[in-house]
């Protein structure tokens, strides 16, 4: 697994004082310290790219043992062409590849990261390997409800039947899906839409439907009970998002609500929320929401401070991609994985991030909006050179309708 972000982020205090609202509410009350802002010059595909090729570095994989390249997104570059084709080029993978783009809101790469599991237990990988990236920019707009839950970057994972890292339980999995107007992004906008307090509704409702479904799929129900379990990984939209699941999992478990009526319950589901799931967030809250890899950047989380003796152990992840879709699986970790926590870890591209004022900030949002409309001659701020860009894939803008990007490693 790898995880690339954009180089530039907005505090989310200065945020807060730009709008006049109190900075606990974003820092305490959503639990957001910072969000990656990805310039003109960052998009799906270069992110993606970016992850991808780190991944293979750092797990010595060779883009010839790739059979299957999927990318999860809900923030594509093209009605028709996938992210995935150009994201193939810039990998240089086989062209015996089955290469493909997932959607469904934020529960995209977690759908493809099954088709790839599928597709290795189906016998058709023929030893090779999968690459599954979750790769988005979440924009709601300036001065929107939504606008302190933005957040840019990609995740990729390798999938093979011999995984280094984590292995899925096959059986053990729950579906759920129901059609709800909670978050959508009509084709003519760059902004999302969102109903913010029914989508927190229908992710918890969500929660309890696929965890209802897994705990039919289980041979014992003990097979998914918290007891069981080392770490929860939640989808995190916003931190404090992922406590508020927790505590659903936990009266999903109990079968009671826990409200002021329950102080026990409450007191136990704080003490769980403390140890099996708060020390797994630190790289959520300081890039925000990625969509499709938000829970895949908690795991990151995980397996950066893994040590030897919770390798064996199994952990529990929930994707809930709005509209809605979710799933809820278990996983444990493979022997020797900690070996991994130095190339999985990203705090030094965290560290290397600049950030910006508001007022860039601002005007960094304004360009994104029509860098793909125009010849990239005409577009204000649309270099590398006009951010200070130290990465290597960059989107140029289009010429003739045809998205251009450079490769600064070529
Ligand atoms: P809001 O109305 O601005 O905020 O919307 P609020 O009034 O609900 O306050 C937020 C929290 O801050 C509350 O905590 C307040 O009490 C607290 P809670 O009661 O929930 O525990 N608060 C304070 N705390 C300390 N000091 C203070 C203070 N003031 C308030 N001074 C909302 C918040 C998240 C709804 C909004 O930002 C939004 O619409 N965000 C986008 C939607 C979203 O993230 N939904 C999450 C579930 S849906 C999902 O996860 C899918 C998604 O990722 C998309 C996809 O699938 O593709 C979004």
């Amino acid at each position: 697994m790898a995880f690339y972000g954009p180089e530039r982020y907005v505090d989310m205090v200065d945020l807060a004082h730009a709008r006049s609202i109190d900075p606990a509410k974003f820092v305490k009350g959503l639990g957001q310290e910072q969000m990656a802002m990805a310039t003109p010059c960052e998009d799906t595909v270069t992110m993606a790219a970016t992850a991808g090729r780190r991944a293979l570095a750092a797990f010595d994989v060779d883009p010839a043992e790739i059979g299957m390249l999927i990318i999860g997104t809900e923030t594509g570059v093209d009605h028709s062409k996938p992210a995935a084709v150009y994201v193939h080029e810039l990998l240089r993978l086989p062209e015996r590849c089955r290469t493909f783009e997932t959607k469904h809101a934020c529960y995209g790469a977690m759908a493809g990261l099954t088709a790839a599991t599928d597709w290795i237990a189906a016998g058709r990988a023929r030893g090779r390997k999968a690459l599954i990236i979750a790769s988005d920019i979440a924009r709601y707009g300036i001065q929107t409800p939504g606008e302190p839950t933005q957040g840019a970057g990609a995740v990729a994972m390798v999938v093979s039947a011999s995984p280094r890292l984590i292995a899925f339980d096959e059986e053990l999995y729950g579906d759920y899906t129901r059609q709800v107007m909670d978050f959508w992004r009509p084709l003519y906008s760059k902004y999302a839409y969102v109903d913010g307090h029914y989508s927190i509704a229908c992710y918890l409702d969500a929660l309890s439907g696929a965890l209802a479904d897994a705990r039919d799929a289980a041979s014992v129900e003990t097979d998914i009970s918290l007891e069981h379990l080392d770490a929860c990984l939640y989808h995190v939209p916003f931190v404090k998002m992922a406590r508020k699941a927790h505590t659903r999992h936990w009266e999903f478990e109990l079968r009671q609500p826990i409200d002021e009526q329950n102080p026990t319950g409450q007191e136990r589901s704080m003490a769980s929320y403390q140890q099996m799931v708060a020390p797994w967030l630190s790289l959520n809250s300081v890039v925000g929401n990625i969509y499709t890899g938000s829970l895949f950047l908690s795991l990151i989380d995980y397996l950066r401070g893994l040590t030897p003796e919770r390798e064996g152990r199994r952990l529990s992840l929930f994707s809930y991609g709005s509209g809605c879709g979710a799933a809820f699986c278990v996983g444990h970790v493979s022997d020797g994985a900690s070996r991994y926590r130095q190339a999985i870890d990203p705090q030094h591209h965290i560290d290397g991030r600049r950030k910006l004022s508001i007022d860039e900030y601002e005007r960094l949002l304004h360009a994104c909006e029509h860098v793909d409309e125009s010849d990239i001659d005409d577009v204000e701020l649309s270099q590398p050179s006009a951010w200070d860009l130290r990465g290597e894939i960059f989107y140029m803008g289009t010429r003739q309708h045809i998205r251009q990007y450079s490769d600064r490693s070529l």
